[in-house]
């Protein structure tokens, strides 16, 4: 659960190119003639693909689970008339609209870490979504969970922000669990320290086609990331586009 870390989530995600990440997005609207009016983002985080999306005029409907995030996304996008910003869970959100399309970014979806539990979300997108709509989600690859994060011990010394992030990757139940211990320093130069626990499932391919297909969607495709080549053996990011 994201708590203190939304704090530092800008700034640690600052070699993500958010804007040509909304770029893809829209070729991907582009590549399935999808022209959306509305669309909803779910588990939108800090709001940085929201801004993008705001900046581009849609009726824009972003929800995500953490508060934490939630208010510096609000930070972000509160200019913005044409978009609303909810805190809700994908598992069960009821917002009485339906939309153009639906979006997830940034394996937010991995976060589902119970199959019935993703089962659900798709029900939900597809009960959310207008005929002829479009889903459009990432998430980390199985192999990139097992073999390049899994198991694994990151360190980073930033100027102001020290922190460790150490994964272990439980075989049982694909589950990668990421213990996040930050050091920041306050304005004394005294690092206060926190620590955070998230978990992710590592899910096959087929797994996630075969919800999406119980959901009742009639298209599944899936792309290596940013790109509309087929998977990799060891794509590392998958971005799925699933049709009403
Ligand atoms: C890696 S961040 C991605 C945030 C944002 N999409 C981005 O591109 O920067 C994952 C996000 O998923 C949210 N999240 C996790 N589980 C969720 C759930 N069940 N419902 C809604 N949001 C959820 C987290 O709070 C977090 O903001």
């Amino acid at each position: 659960m994201y708590n203190n870390f939304a704090l530092l989530y800008d700034e640690l995600m600052d070699d993500v190119d958010y804007k040509n990440w909304h770029l893809y997005i829209e070729k991907t609207f582009d590549k399935f003639n999808k022209k959306p009016k509305t669309v909803l983002e779910m588990a939108c985080g800090t709001g940085n693909l929201s801004y993008y999306l705001a900046k581009r005029g849609y009726d824009l409907t972003c929800f995500d689970i953490s508060s934490e995030m939630l208010s510096i996304a609000y930070n972000k996008i509160n200019s913005f008339k044409n978009v609303k910003l909810l805190n809700q869970n994908m598992i069960d959100f009821n917002l009485n609209k339906k939309f153009d399309a639906i979006i997830s970014a940034c394996d937010s979806i991995n976060y589902i870490i119970d199959k019935d539990d993703l089962l659900n979300v798709f029900k939900n997108v597809k009960d959310h979504l207008n005929k002829d709509g479009i889903f459009i989600f990432d998430i980390n690859s199985y192999y990139k969970l097992k073999h390049i994060i899994g198991n694994n011990t990151f360190v980073e010394d930033r100027d102001k922000i020290y922190y460790i992030w150490q994964n272990y990757f439980n075989s049982s139940n694909n589950i990668v669990e990421f213990y996040l211990t930050f050091f920041v320093a306050n304005e004394n130069k005294n690092y206060i320290r926190f620590d955070e626990e998230h978990f992710q499932k590592a899910y096959y391919i087929d797994e996630i086609i075969e919800l999406l297909k119980i959901a009742s969607f009639s298209e599944i495709h899936c792309f290596d990331a940013f790109t509309f080549n087929s998977l990799r053996e060891e794509s590392e990011r998958i971005y799925f586009v699933a049709l009403d």
